[in-house]
């Protein structure tokens, strides 16, 4: 069984004051987008998980793989297993990459072993706090720590360009920033500034920005770069430290991408999807 698992961008995403279960709670607008990691659950003789390509560990600690092993315990059917995950999604960037992967991972070992998907959807949150959202996907308000997933109407109609600056950012480093700073709110991008589908939800802000500039101020200086060669308000995703822009189109898109200063980690223009995962060929 194979499935592609796409990557995710918080369009938006404000924070509140930390709760005592250790996590903040989010109000976030979720896209997926068609940036993915190919993932492979098959028969085995004995269990393993390999990421050929690196970019993800190979042990117990992949999210993939704990999400295949959690939910065979559920299952009726508990056959050893082979993962194997191809990485296209940078990791520490903001984009969920590993959150896609057990998401993708979630949804085949339901079939696999005989799983109600109620089941699996349960496990998702106890994965990670951006799982619940990654086993839907599409266009979603996100809410409690990340396990709230309310879809939208698919926003569709423009182009995303995505630069990953050589600067990995670890989520919970970042939300300690932002605890530090007293809960800073984000730079807000306005709706004349937005593409039309997306109008409905202005201002659309990230609040763990200043946090993660206060980690690592490169961001700062790449967001200005990257804003004044493009020539539009540039954003942040999820902790980053990913950065992004909306475009009208794919082309306009790849036009900017082509435009990044040299030294970036990554950089892609992609298109909004539908789903947070699924199955392939
Ligand atoms: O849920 P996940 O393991 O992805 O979260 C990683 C870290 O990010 C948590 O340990 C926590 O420090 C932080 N976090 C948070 N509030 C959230 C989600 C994540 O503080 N809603």
């Amino acid at each position: 069984m194979r499935a592609r698992a796409f990557a995710k961008v918080n369009l938006s995403l404000h924070v509140r004051s930390l709760n005592a279960d250790g996590y903040h709670p989010l109000r976030g607008l979720f896209q997926s987008v068609d940036w993915y990691d190919r993932i492979i659950v098959e028969d085995a003789e004995t269990d393993s998980i390999e990421v050929p390509g690196g970019g993800a560990p190979e042990d117990d600690s992949n999210l993939a793989w704990r999400a295949v092993v959690d939910a065979r315990s559920l299952g009726l059917h508990r056959q050893p297993t082979r993962v194997v995950i191809s990485k296209e999604i940078p990791s520490l960037a903001g984009l969920g990459g590993g959150s896609a992967d057990a998401a993708a991972a979630l949804g085949l070992a339901a079939r696999r072993f005989s799983v109600s998907f109620d089941e699996v959807r349960t496990l998702a949150v106890t994965l990670g706090s951006d799982v619940p959202f990654a086993l839907v996907g599409g266009t979603a308000i996100v809410t409690g720590r990340g396990e709230f997933v309310a879809p939208q109407p698919d926003a569709t109609g423009f182009a995303l360009a995505i630069v990953v600056p050589p600067i990995a950012l670890g989520t919970s480093a970042v939300f300690r920033a932002w605890d530090e700073l007293d809960g800073p709110e984000g730079p807000a991008i306005v709706g004349a500034d937005l593409p039309p589908a997306l109008r409905e939800f202005a201002p659309l802000v990230n609040d763990l920005y200043p946090a993660a500039v206060s980690v690592a101020p490169e961001i700062d200086e790449w967001r200005a770069e990257l804003s004044h060669r493009w020539g539009v308000p540039v954003a942040m995703t999820g902790s980053g430290s990913a950065l992004f822009s909306y475009f009208p189109s794919l082309n306009e898109a790849e036009d900017a991408v082509a435009a990044v200063p040299q030294g970036a980690t990554a950089t892609r223009a992609v298109r909004p999807t539908t789903k947070g995962w699924e199955p392939a060929d």
